[in-house]
């Protein structure tokens, strides 16, 4: 079934053993712009578990988009040492590996020390994300600029990498000046499209004279922006062909750094259908000899096998599939896909920590990012009884990891379905895929030695049975209300209308204090059915909790089906069919009239019911999860791991 998919390809003088790339994605794993250890662990890990082919993260490279708290920086000779030994841990393992050159333009979020950053771009058209003004490049800059790429490039190949890629796409830089929205220079640099892609082919030219024909040279490319003033598709593919000469491979990918509808497709939630830049890179592989790569919410082999065997592309780009599930390539080819571990696009870890300046990881993966941090599942000294109270993501986690490890396990789970408040999060309009979090720890259970027990409420006598070494309580939380007054008002938490089991009213009001998937999601789904929704939550926007693009799409969700969304709103009570807010900044009442029912999304809170019976117990006892604190099942995972990790 993977034929294709598993056969060899030539990307210019590099031979790739299979159709599944690494595509570059920044990890914050360096350090002051330099390969770390812990960024080799990473890359060294992917390569062992078969991908084809490695792009390295954007690596900034001249002084104007320097940032090397968070970029690799080939701007200057130290990045050679590093990246040579990356190259080479990742080439052991089978695996090429390229370097992709990045500048963003007038796209600049960061800032060396606080203040405003100065960006520059073609002309100083106003970016709209990051509400920033450019500064026109003037013409020696851009020489000099060009230059910094060649020179970038040269140090790349100095380390032995297998080539490098040009990063034109997304809206950063290069697409900055192909775009005539963008680009309205009267140079040689702007007007007509020869002008304006002449900065991309000079550096072309330039990159390819400097790292020769016995190195590949990629383009990276967007056809279609998803966003307004984006550059057009038919500029783009003129370019790839006037280029294709020049270079190795296209690599098609979608969306735009310069606005937030673009830039949700740059890292396309759940929401986005998988596979859905397949089509692009068809269009394009169509005027083009060179082979088409593609990435963009591909996260079954089944997908990419059908992509790659109806022609649509060469190679498939897997970055957060493979940030969930390193061995996904080893696993496909063994035949094992079920035992895949799919990422659900939640966006958390992965971009969640990219964004926020931390180490790339995976809600449902710890180990990403954390390589050469968290010890591997060892074999423990000796085997020990071991309980695991609750079947939500921490208590699977802990229960598959122990019994990897040797112990005997028996994990409780007092309702007929595994699966905690993941159940609940999957239950909410387009959110469906979440559940895959259950799904694949459920397949890792049945792999394993663990006896399940399903509508087993752990209780006294079973406890006496079971005779644990350790007992890892992993019970989760329960829903509470606000301490506040409500009289003559209908009010109901979020949890009971997720279930279905309230009933609401035609005038909902959403006291939310939890500003996460709960807000969102219950407003959405009483939305869609037909009622008057007004969500009015306790942070600075709706969604403030979770990852900032699944909250951009959802908010604008809500938008388009008339949710009246009022932020800064702290929750006071509820009287004769009013619900009172108090504005937090400014202290002023918010009232909302004509109410049937206020929905809240309060603080969750730890369940406590198995203490009584662990009291009595003489055996370690491991909190984890939400039934240590309530948090988010990224946390969830991450001590259920930790505790099947410590149990000795
Ligand atoms: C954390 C993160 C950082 C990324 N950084 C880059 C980058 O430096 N350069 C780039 O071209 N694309 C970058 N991307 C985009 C990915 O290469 C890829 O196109 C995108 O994640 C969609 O593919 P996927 O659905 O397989 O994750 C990044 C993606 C992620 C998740
Ligand atoms: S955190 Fe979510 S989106 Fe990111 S890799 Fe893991 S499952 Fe995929």
């Amino acid at each position: 079934m993977f034929d294709t998919l598993l056969s060899p390809l030539q990307l210019g003088p590099t031979r790739v053993r299979n159709r599944i790339f690494n595509p570059p994605h920044g990890t914050t794993l360096g350090r002051h712009g330099q390969v770390t250890d812990d960024l080799v662990a990473y890359h060294r890990t992917r390569a062992r578990g078969g991908v084809g082919l490695i792009v390295l993260e954007g690596m900034t490279l001249h002084p104007s988009y320097g940032f090397a708290e968070s970029f690799l920086y080939a701007g200057d000779d130290r990045i050679v040492d590093g990246l040579g030994r990356l190259g080479e841990a990742c080439r052991t393992e089978g695996t090429p590996v390229l370097g992709q050159l990045f500048h963003a333009g007038r796209g600049v979020r960061l800032s060396h020390d606080g203040s405003r950053p100065l960006s520059y771009s073609a002309s100083d058209i106003p970016d709209q994300r990051y509400r920033v003004v450019p500064v026109p490049m003037p013409v020696d800059m851009v020489q000099e600029m060009i230059e910094s790429y060649v020179a970038a490039a040269g140090r790349l190949a100095d380390a032995e990498l297998d080539g490098i890629e040009i990063l034109a796409s997304m809206g950063y830089l290069i697409a900055q000046f192909l775009n005539p929205h963008t680009n309205r220079r009267e140079d040689d640099y702007g007007g007509s499209l020869d002008n304006r892609m002449r900065l991309l082919r000079e550096i072309v030219e330039g990159c390819r004279q400097r790292i020769g024909t016995q190195r590949t040279l990629g383009l990276r490319i967007t056809l279609d922006e998803k966003t307004e003033a984006g550059l057009p598709a038919e500029d783009m593919i003129e370019v790839c062909r006037r280029l294709q000469s020049l270079v190795d491979y296209f690599s098609v990918i979608s969306g735009s750094s310069a606005a937030p509808d673009g830039w949700i497709h740059v890292f396309p939630p759940m929401s986005v259908p998988p596979g859905f830049v397949a089509d692009d890179a068809a269009r394009l592989r169509a005027e083009v000899d060179k082979p088409v790569l593609v990435a963009g919410r591909i996260n079954q082999p089944q997908l990419a096998a059908e992509i790659v065997e109806q022609g649509k592309a060469d190679m498939i780009g897997l970055a957060r599939a493979l940030i969930a599930d390193p061995e996904f390539v080893n696993k496909m080819a063994a035949g094992r896909i079920d035992d895949i571990r799919a990422c659900v696009g939640c966006n958390q870890a992965c971009v969640g920590h990219r964004l926020a300046h931390f180490p790339v990881s995976c809600i449902q993966n710890p180990y990403s990012g954390r390589e050469q941090r968290l010890p591997p599942a060892a074999p423990a000294r000796r085997s020990r009884r071991v309980v695991v109270i609750g079947g939500g993501p921490a208590g699977m986690r802990a229960a598959v990891t122990a019994a990897t490890r040797g112990h005997a396990v028996t994990l409780l789970e007092q309702s007929a379905r595994l699966g905690g408040q993941v159940n609940l999060a999957e239950a909410l309009p387009g959110r469906a895929e979440f559940g895959g979090v259950t799904s694949n720890l459920r397949r890792e259970l049945e792999a394993s030695t663990v006896d399940v027990r399903l509508a087993t409420p752990a209780d006294a006598a079973l406890l006496r049975e079971l005779a644990p070494d350790s007992v890892v309580v992993a019970t989760g939380a329960t829903t509470r209300l606000p301490e506040v007054e409500v009289d003559g008002t209908h009010m109901v938490d979020a949890w009971t209308v997720i279930r279905g089991e309230a009933r609401v009213g035609k005038n909902v009001v959403i006291a939310d204090w939890s500003c996460d998937w709960n807000g969102l999601g219950v407003a959405e789904r009483l939305a869609r059915d037909g009622h008057h929704v007004r969500l009015l939550s306790g942070g600075s926007v709706a969604g403030e909790s979770i990852q900032a693009i699944v909250r951009d799409h959802w908010i604008g969700v809500l938008h388009g089906l008339g949710v009246e969304m009022t932020p800064y709103a702290h929750f006071f009570g509820a009287m004769d069919g009013s619900a009172f807010f108090q504005h937090m900044s400014s202290g002023e009442a918010i009232v909302c009239d004509a109410v049937d029912t206020v929905v809240t999304c309060y603080a969750a809170q730890v369940r406590r019911d198995c203490d009584p019976l662990l009291a009595g117990l003489d055996c370690e006892v491991i909190r984890v999860g939400d039934a240590l604190a309530p948090r988010t099942v990224e946390e969830a995972v991450l001590d259920g791991l930790r505790a099947g990790l410590a149990i000795e």
